[in-house]
């Protein structure tokens, strides 16, 4: 019998939210009827990313809960929590985007669906900071 609810759950650092994010989202929601989004902090990011965002971990997290595809926003802070929370909010499916392909494959183990979507093409918020700093704009 399917189950009646399913909650799906994503991992990300969405700095400078754009429309590659919202597809994710979007496509994210539609695995299911609850996303969850585990939105690394700023700590996260600069210790184990090396990733330095433009706005910081409230101003995602309010951007991020502003979107209608998006149902909670919980910090993501070590590598290992998605073992924790996949049980912690009985997660029945796993997203992330086709640059991650394979890498989480560990929580099939759980009984975890685990799906990895396709990025959309030639955005990012790396190409949008660096676009910026050079003067110009995307190049659509
Ligand atoms: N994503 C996507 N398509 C894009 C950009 C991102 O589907 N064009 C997805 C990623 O695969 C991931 C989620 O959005 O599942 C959050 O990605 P994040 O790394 O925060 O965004 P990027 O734009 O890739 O940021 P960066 O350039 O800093 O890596």
């Amino acid at each position: 019998m399917a189950k009646e609810f399913k909650r799906v759950i994503t991992y990300g650092t969405f700095d400078l939210l754009h429309y590659g994010h919202i597809s994710l989202l979007k496509r994210a929601k539609e695995l299911g009827d609850y996303l969850i989004v585990a939105l690394s902090t700023d700590e996260f990011n600069s210790k184990m990313k090396n990733k330095y965002c433009y706005f910081n971990y409230e101003q995602r997290k309010n951007l991020l809960q502003a979107i209608r595809y998006v149902d909670l926003v919980i910090p993501e802070e070590t590598w290992e929590q998605k073992n924790t929370d996949v049980k912690e909010f009985k997660i029945d499916t796993f997203v992330i985007g086709d640059d991650w392909k394979g890498k989480f494959d560990f929580l099939m183990e759980q009984g975890v669906e685990v799906v990895y979507l396709p990025r959309t093409p030639e955005i990012s918020t790396t190409q949008i900071k660096s676009e910026l700093k050079n003067g110009g704009c995307l190049k659509l």
